[in-house]
C-alpha cells in the first residue's frame, strides 16, 4: 500500500506513520528524518539542508524530489511505502505523480491529519522538553519562532496540496486533535485496513 500523510508541524505525521508502517510491513520515508540523518552525518544534502530547516523553512524541490525518488526505488519499498512529509508543494507532488506514473504506480491513499494550530505550539514545545529530559538533542526547528515559520510555510506552500488530492480523488481527511489511538484507528478505517482492530487493540486506549 501507497500512502502519503499530509499535516502541518506537529500534526502527528510521524507518530501515526510509525503505527502505520508496523502493521503494513512497508517502510516509513520520513523526508524530515532523511534530512536530519543527512545533516548528521554531514553529507553534502545535510551541509545543504541545515541552515534551511533550522529557520523553518523548505529545502529545494530538486534535492528533496531526487532523495526521494531514490528512496522509493530501493528493494524494500516495492510493497509500498507511508510518505512522512513529502510531498510538501505542487512541484514535488507533481514531479512525484510523474515518477511513478512512469514506472506504472499509483498511490492509493493520501491521508490529512486535520488540527487547530492553536495546539501545536504545545506539542512542539513538550516534545522538546521531553527530549531535553531525556538528555537528547533538541530538533533545531522546534523552538516558537522556527514554528511560526513551519505553520506559514505549510499554510502557503503544502495546504495546495489538499485541493490537489482531493481533485484526484485520493484524499482522505482526519481529525488529528483526538487521543493517538483514535487517530490511529480513524486511519486503518479510512485506508480499509482489517489491521485496525488488531492495532488498537493492542495500543491501549490514549
Ligand atoms: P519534518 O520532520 O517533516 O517536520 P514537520 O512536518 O514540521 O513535522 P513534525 O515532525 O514536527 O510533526 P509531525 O506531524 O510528524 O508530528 P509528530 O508525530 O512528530 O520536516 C522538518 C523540516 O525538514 C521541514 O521544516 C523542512 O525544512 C525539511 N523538509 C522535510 N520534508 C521536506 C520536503 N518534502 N520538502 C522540503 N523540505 C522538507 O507529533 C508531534 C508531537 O505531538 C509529538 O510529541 C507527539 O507525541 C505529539 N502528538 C502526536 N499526535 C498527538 C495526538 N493525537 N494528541 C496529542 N499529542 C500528539
Amino acid at each position: 500500500m501507497r500512502i502519503i500523510l499530509l499535516g502541518p508541524p506537529g500534526a502527528g505525521k510521524g507518530t501515526q506513520a510509525g503505527r502505520l508502517v508496523e502493521r503494513l510491513a512497508v517502510p516509513h520515508l520520513s523526508t524530515g528524518d532523511m534530512l536530519r540523518a543527512a545533516v548528521q552525518a554531514g553529507t553534502d544534502i545535510g551541509k545543504k539542508a541545515a541552515d534551511i530547516m533550522a529557520r523553518g523553512e523548505l529545502v529545494p524541490d530538486q534535492l528533496i524530489v531526487a532523495v526521494v525518488v531514490g528512496r522509493v526505488s530501493q528493494a524494500d519499498a516495492q510493497r509500498g511505502f507511508v510518505l512522512d512529509g513529502f510531498p510538501r508543494t505542487i512541484a514535488q507532488a507533481q514531479a512525484f505523480d510523474q515518477h511513478l506514473r512512469g514506472i506504472s504506480i499509483e498511490l492509493d491513499h493520501v491521508i490529512e491529519l486535520k488540527v487547530d494550530e492553536a495546539v501545536l505550539l504545545d506539542r512542539i514545545m513538550t516534545r522538546a522538553s521531553e527530549a531535553r529530559l531525556r538528555g537528547e538533542a533538541v530538533r533545531a526547528d522546534d523552538n516558537k519562532e522556527a514554528l511560526k515559520i513551519r505553520l506559514d510555510t505549510y499554510n502557503q506552500q503544502t495546504a495546495p496540496l489538499i485541493e490537489f488530492y482531493r481533485s484526484l480523488k485520493l484524499l482522505r481527511s482526519i481529525d488529528g486533535l483526538q487521543p493517538v489511538d483514535t487517530v490511529t484507528k480513524r486511519l486503518f478505517e479510512a485506508i480499509g485496513s482489517s489491521a485496525s482492530q488488531v492495532h488498537v487493540s493492542a495500543a491501549g486506549s490514549a
